[in-house]
C-alpha cells in the first residue's frame, strides 16, 4: 500500500540525509512525504529540500536535484517509476504494477481497504451526549454526525473504541424543572407532549428569572434559585418521589432521542448519563479523594474548589510534560499567580458538571482505558482544559485526554432564530433537509413511482446530512445551508452519491467478468485512468490524516475528490464501448465502486442504485 511506499521512501531518505550529514535526518520531526493527485506533481511529494535551504546555504531546487540523484543512485524502488523534482520538489510517480496491484487489493479487500489490524488503543470515545428534557438541537445534529464518522474511521485504524452517550441528566436545572413541573402539575399536556412540554418549563423558569431580575427584585430571584437549588439537592439526595418524576423526564428523552438516532443511523455501546456517577457513588469518592488528599481546598462559603494555576493548563501545551493532545491555544488569563476555581463541591455540598466529569474519569480510568475522547464543541473549551488539569492533580496521569472540539453550526438564518429564543432542533433540520432531498430526487427522474422516490429521498437526505456536518474542518464554524446541501451539483453529498450511483450502474450495464486486474495489465491507461487510480491508492492515507487530526473532514473532502475525478475519467473516456481498454478500464470502475462503498459505510452516507 501506499503508506509501505512512503515509508520506504522516508527510510531511504533519512540514509541519505545521514550520509550527507544533515541535522535534519536526526531530529524527531518526521520527514514530510505529501501525496499530492494534481497531474503536475507526483503522487508522492516531498518539500524536505525547503527545510534543508538554510541548513546547506543552498537553493532549494539545486537539493532537491542532488538528493533526486542520490535516489536513483541507490536503485529502483518497488512502486516507484520515476522520480523528478519540480522546483524544490521531489516526486515519485507510482509505476503500473503498483496501480494493479491497487486494483487487486480493493478489489479483494473490500471494506478491509485501508483497514489496519488493532494498535492495541483502546478508548472510550464520548459523543452526541445531549441533554434531557430539551429535543436534541442542530449543534447536536453536528456532534453525532461528527462523532459517529469520526468513531468509524478510528475503529477502522484499529483502535478498540467504546463509543459512549454522556446524556445529561442531572444538574441543578433539573432542580429548577422539578420545580416549576410541580406547580405547573399539568400532567395531561406532559403525557401528550413530554420534551415539548418540558421545553416550556424551561423557558418558562428563565423568563420568570429574568422578570424578577429586570424589576430589581433582588430577594425575589435569589428565593426562586433557592428553590431550585433545594430541590436538586433532595433529589441528589435521593429524595424517591423527585427521584421518580426525575425518571419519567429521563425515560420520555430516550424515546425522543432514540427516534432521532435512528433517522441518523447511529448507535452507541453504552449511554452512562451523568446521574450514573452520582447513583453509583463515584462523585462521592472524587470528592473525599479530592478533600483527604488536601487537592481541593474549602472556600470561605463552604465550597470546595480544586485550584488550577496558569501553570497547570500550560502544561498542555507541551505533550512531553502532559498527556494531552491539544493544537488549541491556550488563551486563559496569564494572571500574577491566581487561580480558577474548579468547583467540585458547592456550598450546600451538591455536586457540579466538573465533579461528575472528574467521577467519569475515575470511572473510566477503572475500566483500563488508554485514552478518553471526548467530542463536545468549542465553547467548552477553557472547561476541559480545566478538567484534564483538575483530574492530572488527582493522580490519573497515565491516561491520554483529548477534547475533539468543533466549531459552532447554524441555520443561514440561525443568529435571528437565536434571537427570537427559538431552538433549531435536529429533527426540524432533517425534516427540512428530506423535503429538499425529494423535490431533487422528482426533478432529476421524472419517471420515478411515489413510493421509489420516497425511498430515494430518504437515502439522499441521509447523505445530505451526513456529508455537511463532516466536509468542514471540524474546528471550523459553519452554516447549514440545507437547500444548498441538498443540491445535486456542487461540494454537496448527493453530489458525490450521484458519482457512485453512476459507476454502480456502469459496471452493472458491462456485465463483464472484472476480477483479475493482472489479467488486462498491459491494456494501456491515459491520465483519466491514471488520475482516478491515484485516487484510489490515496484512501488509506486519508483515513491516516483522518486519524491524526481526529477530523473526518480530509475524508469527505477526498470524497468529493474522488467523485469529480470519477465524473472527469468518464466524461473524457469510452468506456462501455472502448476500443482498447475496455476491460481494464471496467476493472477501474469496478474498483471506483468499491471504493466509495468502502469510504461510505464508514461516513454512513446511503449507497443509491438508482437516484
Ligand atoms: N451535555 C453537554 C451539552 O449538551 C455536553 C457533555 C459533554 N461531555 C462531558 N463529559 N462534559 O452541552
Amino acid at each position: 500500500m501506499l503508506q509501505v511506499l512512503r515509508d520506504h521512501i522516508i527510510e531511504d531518505m533519512t540514509t541519505i540525509l545521514e550520509e550527507w550529514g544533515c541535522a535534519a535526518a536526526t531530529t524527531t520531526d518526521p520527514i514530510e512525504i505529501n501525496e499530492y493527485t494534481d497531474a503536475g506533481k507526483g503522487l508522492l511529494a516531498t518539500p524536505i529540500a525547503f527545510q534543508l535551504a538554510s541548513e546547506l546555504g543552498r537553493p532549494p531546487a539545486d537539493i532537491a536535484a542532488d538528493l533526486a540523484d542520490a535516489f536513483r543512485d541507490r536503485g529502483p524502488i518497488e512502486g516507484i517509476d520515476t522520480i523528478e523534482t519540480a522546483g524544490g520538489y521531489i516526486n515519485f510517480h507510482i509505476d503500473e504494477t503498483f496501480t494493479t496491484q491497487t486494483l487487486e487489493r480493493i478489489l479483494d479487500e473490500g471494506s478491509e481497504y485501508g483497514v489496519v489490524e488493532g494498535t492495541g488503543t483502546s478508548a472510550l470515545f464520548e459523543f452526541s451526549s445531549p441533554n434531557i428534557a430539551k429535543p436534541l438541537h442542530i449543534g447536536h445534529l453536528r456532534n453525532t454526525v461528527l462523532g459517529d464518522v469520526l468513531g468509524n474511521v478510528l475503529a477502522a485504524r484499529g483502535y478498540d473504541l467504546v463509543r459512549d452517550n454522556h446524556i445529561g441528566d442531572w444538574g441543578v436545572q433539573f432542580g429548577h424543572l422539578l420545580y416549576e413541573f410541580e406547580q405547573a402539575e399539568d400532567t395531561e399536556r406532559f403525557e401528550a407532549e413530554p420534551i415539548d412540554y418540558l421545553l416550556e418549563l424551561y423557558q418558562r423558569y428563565g423568563r420568570h428569572e429574568t422578570e424578577l431580575e429586570e424589576s430589581g427584585r433582588e430577594a425575589d430571584v435569589e428565593q426562586l434559585r433557592d428553590t431550585g437549588r433545594e430541590y436538586f439537592a433532595a433529589l441528589e439526595s435521593g429524595d424517591a418521589e423527585l427521584r421518580a418524576l426525575w425518571e419519567r423526564f429521563s425515560d420520555a428523552s430516550r424515546s425522543r432521542f432514540d427516534a432521532t438516532y435512528d433517522r441518523l443511523g447511529v448507535d452507541f455501546d453504552t449511554w452512562h448519563g451523568e446521574s450514573f456517577y452520582v447513583t453509583e457513588s463515584w462523585t462521592s469518592q472524587i470528592r473525599e479523594t479530592a478533600i483527604d488528599n488536601g487537592i481541593a481546598i474549602e472556600t470561605d462559603d463552604g465550597a470546595y474548589v480544586v485550584p488550577i494555576y496558569d501553570d497547570d493548563l500550560t502544561n498542555v501545551e507541551d505533550p512531553e510534560q502532559a498527556d494531552v493532545r491539544t493544537d488549541a491555544d491556550i488563551d486563559l488569563d496569564e494572571d500574577d499567580g491566581d487561580y480558577e476555581a474548579f468547583v467540585i463541591t458547592k456550598r450546600d455540598g451538591t455536586t457540579t458538571y466538573g465533579t461528575r466529569d472528574l467521577a467519569t474519569i475515575a470511572y473510566r480510568v477503572e475500566q483500563g482505558y488508554d485514552e478518553l475522547l471526548y467530542v463536545v464543541g468549542s465553547e467548552q473549551r477553557e472547561y476541559f482544559q480545566q478538567l484534564f488539569a483538575a483530574a492530572r492533580k488527582l493522580g490519573y496521569t497515565d491516561i491520554q485526554f483529548t477534547h475533539v472540539d468543533y466549531g459552532l453550526i447554524d441555520l443561514p438564518e440561525g443568529s435571528m432564530s437565536t434571537r427570537a429564543g427559538r431552538l433549531i432542533t435536529a429533527e426540524d433540520v432533517l425534516d427540512r433537509v428530506r423535503e429538499n432531498a425529494r423535490s431533487v430526487v422528482e426533478e432529476n427522474d421524472l419517471t420515478l413511482d411515489e413510493e421509489t422516490a420516497d425511498e430515494i429521498a430518504d437515502g439522499v437526505a441521509l447523505g445530505t446530512v451526513r456529508f455537511e456536518n463532516i466536509a468542514k474542518r471540524r474546528t471550523k464554524n459553519t452554516t447549514f445551508d440545507t437547500e444548498q446541501a441538498t443540491s445535486l451539483e456542487g461540494d454537496t453529498g448527493p453530489y458525490v452519491q450521484y458519482a457512485a450511483t453512476r459507476a454502480w450502474n456502469i459496471l452493472h450495464e458491462a456485465d463483464t467478468d472484472v476480477s483479475e486486474p493482472s489479467a488486462v495489465a498491459d491494456q494501456p491507461f491515459n491520465e483519466f485512468d491514471h488520475q482516478l487510480a491515484v485516487r484510489l491508492a490515496r484512501y488509506p492515507l486519508v483515513l491516516e490524516r483522518c486519524e491524526e487530526r481526529y477530523d473526518p473532514a480530509p475524508l469527505a473532502q477526498y470524497l468529493l475528490d474522488l467523485a469529480r475525478t470519477f465524473n472527469k475519467f468518464y466524461h473524457e473516456n469510452r468506456v462501455l464501448d472502448a476500443e482498447q481498454s475496455r476491460e481494464r478500464r471496467l476493472v477501474l470502475v469496478a474498483a471506483t465502486v468499491e471504493m466509495f462503498e468502502t469510504a461510505f459505510e464508514i461516513t454512513g452516507i446511503p449507497m443509491l442504485k438508482r437516484m
